[in-house]
């Protein structure tokens, strides 16, 4: 395992790229309405991300994948493709963006409903945000990648959701999926010891049934086996000398 530490001027272009993701997810946010498709999602982040700021989307053609980007509806964990289904009210929607500027990846993905959301969809996805936010507090030189993993699992669990163990947050820089692994379960002081540096992703799946998945025969769709709500909401951070910065906050949180 080679986990690439970035020097001073590669963080400084993680920071562009992560901002330019966060970006277009606060582009996007009002279009997500009754009767849109995600194909239409897709094309006007594609379009966003390529003419306004001059970057690439990752996800297209990365591996086959067909699109710009994700788009997760209900039961989709992850990796959903855009496509011509139409949102309708009550839906909950994870759009996972990343893009591609100067070389280097920024990668955050967040939940939208379209109208109103039931009440386990709400609470389900204030879950899935909280856990990464318990994780993403961990993060600091010394700390191990367990500590993260512990601190989703235990607090997800006392409130009787699951966490996907299929997928895991990753190492981001050059290269969109990169050493290490960042389970979102696990045990304190196991996993390797973060280092000042290093950019990685949290972005726990939280499912409202049982963990267990299913891969669609399209070969990326990700549905929970028990058709439950999924939730995620991802960002990349950045360890710090005395811990961690997020580099895909949002224009309301900066
Ligand atoms: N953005 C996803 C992640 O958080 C990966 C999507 S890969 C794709 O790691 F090919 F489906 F786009
Ligand atoms: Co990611
Ligand atoms: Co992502």
């Amino acid at each position: 395992m080679t986990v690439t530490i970035k020097t001073p001027q590669e963080q400084d272009k993680m920071r562009v790229a992560g901002r330019l993701a966060a970006d277009v997810l606060d582009m996007i946010g009002d279009y997500v309405k009754p009767g849109i498709t995600t194909g239409e999602l897709d094309s006007i982040c594609h379009e966003f991300i390529t003419t306004v700021q001059d970057a690439t989307p990752a996800p297209l053609n990365y591996r086959g994948f067909p699109k710009s980007i994700c788009t997760s509806v209900n039961h989709v964990v992850c990796h959903g493709i855009p496509g011509e289904k139409k949102l309708k009210s009550g839906d909950a929607v994870n759009i996972d963006i990343t893009v591609i500027k100067d070389g280097y990846h920024g990668d955050t993905s967040r939940m939208f409903f379209v109208g109103k959301p039931s009440v386990q969809a709400q609470r389900l996805a204030e879950v899935a945000f909280e856990g990464m936010w318990r994780g993403i507090e961990e993060l600091a030189p010394g700390k191990h990648l367990g500590d993260v993993g512990e601190a989703i699992q235990s607090f997800v669990e006392k409130q009787r959701f699951s966490v996907v163990r299929e997928y895991c947050g990753h190492g981001i820089g050059r290269v969109f999926h990169e050493d290490p692994q960042v389970l979102h379960y696990g045990t304190r002081g196991s996993g390797i010891e973060l280092r000042e540096g290093m950019t990685l992703t949290v972005e726990p799946m939280i499912n409202a049934g049982k963990r267990q998945v299913r891969l669609l025969n399209d070969g990326w769709t990700v549905v929970t086996k028990d058709h439950s709500l999924s939730a995620q909401w991802e960002h990349t951070v950045l360890i710090t000398d005395t811990g961690y910065e997020v580099l895909t906050l949002g224009n309301s949180d900066r």
